[in-house]
């Protein structure tokens, strides 16, 4: 059977477990990382646990690699905004070496090390490989005109730069893979809960809605190795 195979990872945020379902909906079969099992129980999905320590990406890697030789979308849905103690910054005074630390480690190491170790699939000129990442606008450094959410913006904005310098690598080198960095728009999570008062309600996401939208765009891209930063209308970010 020639089923397309997903891999979706961070599979238990409110957008992870919405591009699982999305995969699901065109049966795919999702292989779904997580910190903790996923509720789903449907006979496409497999599950993996992982802490996300650089040995645990790799040996996942390794396993999926073993068995699955093709596989068309790798989704990274990871990324932290606050933390039990720290919100996002508002002044200079309050950059805390800590939370930049664990904001720097889940929105940019995690995600990169992740497309280090599905290198075959994106090298493999066999099949067509579209390695995602959830960014947001606020990484875009010609964006950035409201200031602010120091650790947030910077951690995207390194997500974003490591992308762009692995497309070039990637555009050099024979490969049949394409990259994304995906801008959902506000989106109903824990993520964004506690910044909602403000987001008119048309302006609001579904975590679903902007799983279908990253579906679509995932599809006709060219794979050429080259990197595309855009948002949930599918429209490109500048830089
Ligand atoms: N929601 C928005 O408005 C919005 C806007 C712009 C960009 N984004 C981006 O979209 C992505 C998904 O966010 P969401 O809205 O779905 O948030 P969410 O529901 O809070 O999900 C959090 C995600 O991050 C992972 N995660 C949380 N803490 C972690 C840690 N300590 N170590 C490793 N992984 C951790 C979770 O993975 P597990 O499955 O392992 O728990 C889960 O995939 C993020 O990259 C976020 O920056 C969201």
């Amino acid at each position: 059977m020639n089923q397309d195979i997903a891999v979706v990872i961070g599979a238990n945020g409110a957008i992870g477990k919405a591009v699982l379902n999305e995969k699901l909906k065109h049966n795919t079969h999702v292989i779904a990382v997580s910190r903790t099992p996923v509720n789903v129980k449907h006979p496409y999905v497999t599950m993996y646990e992982s802490d996300y320590s650089a040995q645990s990406i790799h040996t996942i890697a390794e396993q999926i690699g073993r068995i699955y030789p093709k596989i068309s979308s790798i989704t990274v849905c990871n990324g932290v905004l606050h933390t039990s103690d720290k919100m996002p910054e508002k002044r200079i005074e309050s950059f805390d070496n800590d939370y930049f630390g664990t904001l720097l480690h889940v929105n940019t190491t995690i995600p990169f090390s992740w497309m280090q170790a599905f290198m075959p699939y994106l090298l493999s000129t066999e099949a067509p490989c579209v390695f995602t990442a959830l960014s947001a606008r606020i990484g875009s450094i010609s964006d950035n005109k409201l200031g602010g959410w120091y650790s947030y913006r910077a951690s995207k904005a390194a997500l974003n730069m490591l992308f762009k310098t692995a497309s070039v690598e990637l555009a050099r080198r024979k490969c049949n893979a394409k990259l994304m960095l995906f801008h959902p728009g506000t989106t109903d999570s824990e993520l964004s809960k506690p910044f909602q008062n403000n987001v008119p309600q048309n302006k609001l996401f579904t975590p679903a809605f902007v799983a279908e939208q990253l579906n679509k765009f995932e599809k006709n891209r060219e794979f050429n190795g080259e990197v595309d930063f855009i948002d949930w209308q599918g429209r490109t970010i500048s830089w």
